[in-house]
């Protein structure tokens, strides 16, 4: 298991996971990552979940890798040292990560979001009103996706300042930063300019919205970043 750590300039650090053989993991050593890292609470969540091994492994490494930035994150802002144990990885009602204390402290913890992609699980932490991140393989098929682009999508796909992977992955982050996801409607979510570093994003239901997500460096990943100040 290997982690990366992004800086996205001056709000926002993104932590790359990269889980090799991640079907290769037994149980066991599961169940050790799992005391080591999480709270009885959160241990006992895991343990009761009905799920696939991969979909099991998927959410403790994402919560470890939250826990991961989340830490870092306090130590390098407030130089103070936490242990994981001291936080709660909780969810919205809408299924959106919040950091929280599970111990008595009242420094107020960064903004999370986390992503996956079979392999990677990518955690953003920030210190601004929301971040929001989506990650895919660089090999993932999109081609469905052209179908539901607007002219403007559209055109800028053809003068290729925007791929169908990174639509996707730019209108995940944004509505992730907003905190609802895309509710499995790419159209929610239009692209209304963009370059291949970065892809502005509004919302049908506000138009009035615009939603700059940033495209990290990463080989093999299309990974963006959307940090709402
Ligand atoms: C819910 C949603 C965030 C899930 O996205 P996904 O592509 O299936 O999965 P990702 O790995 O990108 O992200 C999953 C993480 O997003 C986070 N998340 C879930 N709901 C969220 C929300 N409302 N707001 C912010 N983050 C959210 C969670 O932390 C989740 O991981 P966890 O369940 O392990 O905690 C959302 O965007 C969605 O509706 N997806 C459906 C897929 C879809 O419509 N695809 C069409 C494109 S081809």
């Amino acid at each position: 298991m290997a982690t990366y750590v992004c800086v996205v300039e001056p709000f926002a650090r993104v932590h790359v996971t990269v889980v090799d053989e991640v079907k290769a993991y037994p149980e066991e050593m599961l169940q050790q990552r799992g005391a080591q890292w999480l709270t009885a609470s959160e241990l006992a969540s895991w343990e009761s979940m009905q799920a696939k091994h991969t979909r099991r492994m998927e959410w403790l490494f994402g919560r470890i890798a939250l826990k991961e930035a989340v830490c870092a994150w306090m130590q390098e802002m407030h130089s103070m040292k936490i242990d994981a144990k001291e936080l709660i990885i909780a969810r919205t009602e809408a299924g959106a990560p919040q950091a929280t204390w599970a111990v008595d402290r009242a420094l107020e913890l960064p903004v999370v979001s986390l992503a996956h992609a079979p392999g990677v699980m990518v955690a953003a932490v920030s210190g601004t009103e929301s971040v929001g991140v989506d990650v895919e393989r660089v090999d993932r098929q999109a081609t469905v996706v052209a179908r539901v682009l607007t002219d403007t999508e559209t055109a800028l796909v053809a003068q290729e300042q925007m791929t169908l992977l990174s639509a996707v992955v730019a209108k995940e982050a944004a509505s992730k930063a907003v905190g609802l996801g895309l509710g499995g409607d790419l159209r929610r979510w239009p692209i209304v300019a963009g370059s291949p570093s970065e892809h502005f994003v509004s919302c049908v239901d506000d138009p009035e919205l615009l939603l700059k997500v940033d495209f990290l460096n990463v080989p093999g990943l299309v990974l963006g970043v959307c940090v709402v100040v």
